[in-house]
Parts: C-alpha cells; sequence; structure tokens
C-alpha cells in the first residue's frame, strides 16, 4: 500500500477542512489547504495554505502544478469546498440555484479532475469527497444543497467504478450536523427574504431548528479522524457516515418506505 504522505484539502480555511488539515498533518502528512481566502484558522507546520477558487479552473489546476512541483507527489485529495443556499424551492432565482451547483458540485469535478492525470501517473491516489447526511435524506428550504450533496455521492460512487484497477480510489464522507462556519456563511435566496412568502412561518421553525442542531453539532475533528481513518486503509470504504447515530439515521432512511421518511422529516423540520 502507498503511504500517503502528501494531502490537498479544498475549504481548508475553515471548519472541517482546517480541523482535518490539523489532523493529518498531526499523523506526519504535509498538507496544502486550499481556499479563497488562502489563509489558516491556526498556522500549522505542516499545514501550507493555498488561496484557490475551486470555481476557477486554471487556479485549481496551477495549484495542483504547485503542489507537484514542490512535493513531486500528490497521494490524495480532499474534496470539501462547501457552501449552502438556504430558501424555498419556489421562486429561487436560477442563478441562486447555479451558484450553489457551481462552487459544490462543479468546483469538485475541477479539483477531482486536476487531480486525476497525477494519480494516474503515479499508479496511486486517494479521493475523498466531503458529501452530507443531506445526500440521503432532504430536507425542506435545503432543496438545492441536498439536490447537490445527492449529485456528489453520485459522482464519488460512478468515480469509484470507473477507477477500478487504477490504484485511485474514492471514498465519500456524510457528515451529520457539524459546528463549523458553515452556519454563518449559508447564503439565504431573495425568496427567503420575502415578508409576504406563504413560507414565512415555516421557514422561521425550520431555520431555528436547523441553526440549533449545526450550532450544537459535533465537532468538526469527529469528521477529520473519520477521513484520517479512510487515508490509513488499504482499501477506502465507499460510503463512510460517522458517528453511531447518523449512521443509524441513513440505515432507517435507507429502509423505511420514502412517505415514512418524509412524513417524519416533515414533522420535525417545517
Ligand atoms: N457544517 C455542517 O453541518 C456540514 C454537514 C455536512 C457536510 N458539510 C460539508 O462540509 C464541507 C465543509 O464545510 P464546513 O462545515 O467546514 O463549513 P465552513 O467552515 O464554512 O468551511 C467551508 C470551506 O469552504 C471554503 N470555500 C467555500 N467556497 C469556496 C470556493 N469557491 N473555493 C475554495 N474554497 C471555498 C471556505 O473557505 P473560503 O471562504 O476562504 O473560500 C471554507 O474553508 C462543505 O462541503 C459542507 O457542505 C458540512
Amino acid at each position: 500500500m502507498e503511504e500517503v504522505k502528501v494531502v490537498l484539502i479544498t475549504g481548508g480555511s475553515s471548519g472541517i477542512g482546517a480541523a482535518t488539515a490539523r489532523l493529518l498533518a498531526a499523523h506526519g502528512m504535509k498538507v496544502y489547504a486550499a481556499s479563497r481566502r488562502g489563509t489558516l484558522q491556526t498556522p500549522t507546520p505542516d499545514v501550507i495554505p493555498l488561496s484557490m477558487d475551486v470555481n476557477d479552473s486554471e487556479a485549481t489546476r496551477l495549484a495542483v502544478a504547485h503542489i507537484l512541483q514542490a512535493e513531486g507527489r500528490l497521494d490524495a485529495v480532499v474534496v470539501n469546498a462547501g457552501i449552502g443556499i438556504y430558501g424555498p424551492i419556489e421562486g429561487t432565482l436560477e442563478e441562486e440555484a447555479r451558484n450553489q451547483f457551481e462552487t459544490n458540485y462543479f468546483g469538485a469535478i475541477k479539483t477531482i479532475q486536476a487531480c486525476l492525470p497525477a494519480f494516474r501517473s503515479q499508479g496511486h491516489g486517494r479521493i475523498i469527497t466531503v458529501c452530507s447526511v443531506m445526500s440521503v435524506l432532504q430536507l425542506p428550504f435545503q432543496g438545492f444543497y441536498s439536490s447537490v450533496k445527492a449529485a456528489l455521492l453520485s459522482l464519488s460512487q460512478s468515480l469509484s467504478m470507473e477507477l477500478k484497477g487504477s490504484g485511485i480510489q474514492c471514498s465519500a464522507i456524510l457528515p451529520g450536523d457539524v459546528a463549523t462556519g458553515f452556519t454563518g456563511a449559508r447564503k439565504f435566496t431573495a425568496a427567503s427574504k420575502d415578508p409576504a412568502s406563504p413560507y414565512k412561518e415555516q421557514m422561521e421553525r425550520n431555520l431555528k431548528k436547523i441553526e440549533h442542531d449545526e450550532l450544537g453539532g459535533m465537532s468538526p475533528e469527529v469528521i477529520g479522524r473519520a477521513i484520517l481513518k479512510q487515508l490509513q486503509r488499504r482499501h477506502m470504504a465507499v460510503r463512510v457516515i460517522p458517528r453511531l447515530d447518523y449512521k443509524l439515521v441513513g440505515m432507517l432512511v435507507r429502509f423505511l418506505p420514502a412517505k415514512t421518511v418524509l412524513s417524519a422529516l416533515s414533522r420535525l423540520y417545517n
């Protein structure tokens, strides 16, 4: 098994990406933490900040080229950069929905495609995609976020089959609520701010619950440990839901009828 020595993490300036970068570096890996800000939450030896917008193909390609030039290798990429938009599907502008997909989906594709040639010529590489439990369950007023996370999970699983026999492995991590900058960075659609919205009361209840759950959620280190574990395994798991309670939720969603699941989620989140 090829030891993982050099890792690129997108969205490394905050939250899950920053915690994962620190943890991997503490386990002897050299980590390039990329973000638009290009800064680190806490300066850490062996974590190198990179300025890189995943929406910019050229910047993404150059960042990977820079790592290869400096290190002579790239063993893994953690595809983590993401934002969340909030609002009712009715009235969401096409541009708002496209922005959600631009960063979380097309940004992920740009990152993966920038890394694949190096992984292929090395004969090894690991692609860990940070999805969400919302890849397998949907919540109201986060319809586009749920959709983009489901799309990312599909992408990761299709890719894992395409890459069979290449020495390149894929793993999708599906976190539940994590206390990070994600809540504060959430983008509200114009329709969500409409004082005459027919969804006004539903959204008020919903937002209170999701913000409460996120801010009281698990620490990003829990997700960092799940990622580290995959990087240390000979064969990565195709899909990982960290923490037992969320694993159980994932199993319930899989085996219960969709109608039952949606009615339970609707009671909790509407
Ligand atoms: N928090 C949760 O409850 C939760 C649950 C499940 C999944 N997730 C997923 O976990 C991932 C990380 O989120 P987080 O919770 O750690 O939130 P966060 O603290 O807001 O971190 C998001 C990171 O993404 C970066 N980013 C955003 N847009 C970018 C772009 N265009 N190019 C490059 N970097 C970009 C941000 O840095 P800059 O602003 O400097 O670019 C930041 O480093 C996301 O994909 C999110 O969907 C989060």
